[in-house]
Order: C-alpha cells, then sequence, then structure tokens
C-alpha cells in the first residue's frame, strides 16, 4: 500500500465530514466518566474523551473540492454563543447507542442547526430532515438501556462549531478538526 512520508494513507479525494460542537478538554473528561460508568451499566464500548463530540449536521462522503465552499459557507453563519447543561441520557435500540443530550434544547442551539443545515440544502447537500435532536453518543454496542434518564449535570459553554473529518486509520474512525468559526459574543 502507499503510504505517505508520515506513515498514512494518501488523502483520498473525497472525505466524509460532519459540522459538530467539539467541547473543551474538561467538558470531554467529565462526559468520558460518565460514559464508563454507563457503559459497566449497559456493556458495550465507552468513546474516549478525544472522540466526544455533537453533531449539528452530517455530510458524509464529500469531494474535497467543495471544502473552500463549506469553509466560505460556514463563514456566513451568524449565530450567538450559549450555554449547554448536558443532563439526559437516552438509549437507543436500533443502533444500540447510549447517548447523552439535554432535556430542553436551547433555542440557540436549535436555530444553529436548523440554519446550517438549510444552507447546506441550498447548495445540494441532503441533510436529515428530520426534527434535530442533539445527540452526544458515549457508549456505542450497549446491550441495554440504563436505568436512569437524568445524567449528572456537565455544564458546557458552546463558543464556537467546527469542521469535522472522520477518517478511517487501523480500522477504527479518527475525528480530525479540520476548521473552527467562533459563535458571537
Ligand atoms: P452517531 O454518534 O450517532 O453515530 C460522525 O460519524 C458523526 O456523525 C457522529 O456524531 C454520528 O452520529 C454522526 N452521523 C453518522 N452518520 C449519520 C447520519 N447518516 N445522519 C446523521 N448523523 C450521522
Amino acid at each position: 500500500m502507499t503510504r505517505n512520508r508520515d506513515g498514512a494513507r494518501p488523502r483520498s479525494g473525497s472525505a466524509r465530514l460532519f459540522f459538530a460542537l467539539w467541547p473543551e478538554a474538561g467538558v470531554q473528561e467529565a462526559l468520558e466518566a460518565f460514559a464508563r460508568e454507563l457503559r459497566a451499566e449497559c456493556g458495550g464500548r465507552a468513546i474516549s474523551a478525544r472522540n466526544i463530540h455533537l453533531t449539528l449536521a452530517f455530510l458524509g462522503e464529500t469531494e474535497r473540492a467543495l471544502l473552500p465552499r463549506l469553509k466560505a459557507l460556514a463563514a456566513t453563519v451568524a449565530a450567538p454563543r450559549f450555554d449547554l447543561s448536558v443532563d439526559y441520557v437516552e438509549h437507543w435500540r436500533h443502533n444500540h447507542i447510549v447517548w447523552a443530550g439535554v432535556k430542553q434544547c436551547p433555542e440557540a442551539l436549535q436555530a444553529l442547526a436548523a440554519g446550517l443545515g438549510a444552507k447546506l440544502r441550498a447548495i445540494g447537500f441532503k441533510i436529515d430532515e428530520r426534527p434535530y435532536v442533539p445527540h452526544i453518543t458515549l457508549v456505542r454496542d450497549a446491550r441495554q438501556a440504563p436505568a436512569l434518564t437524568r445524567a449528572p449535570p456537565v455544564g458546557w459553554p458552546v463558543k464556537d462549531f467546527v469542521l469535522v473529518e472522520s477518517v478511517p486509520r487501523e480500522g477504527v474512525r479518527v475525528y480530525e478538526v479540520l476548521h473552527r468559526w467562533p459563535l458571537a459574543k
């Protein structure tokens, strides 16, 4: 197999992309600790701190040639900062995920995801049309649901949003933040 000098495979013409909120390390660590508790209760695999995020819009496999256009589009998003209090946990039976979220989605988050989705659809992306449910995946391949839907509250001051590439590397997916845009103060 051809590899670059740093041992990585050469990048193909397309990339698996998504826009997300990417918490600072302290928030990721608090959520990772909760993920481990959930894994002990529900089985499966806890997500590690560095991969913990909240997806805003999933683009899927995208031509890299579109990256400048996507970055220009994201730069036109005018949205305020907001505080997220992660206080809820749920299990999805269909994909065996245990995830954390919010009992009440802040209007600013709903508007950010909807605004980004509308702009992406306007340039031809097929973005999920279902109502936006903010979810932070904490456990994959869970065998059962957690007993409680209450999560120990984790405060997350959201100051920016990011474009992420999901890179396949040695059988696992690694997330690389490609670009970051600040939200207004
Ligand atoms: P998940 O954690 O529930 O799998 C990178 O894969 C991110 O995009 C993850 O947050 C993942 O959610 C989400 N994602 C993957 N496929 C998706 C899809 N078809 N629609 C919406 N989000 C998706």
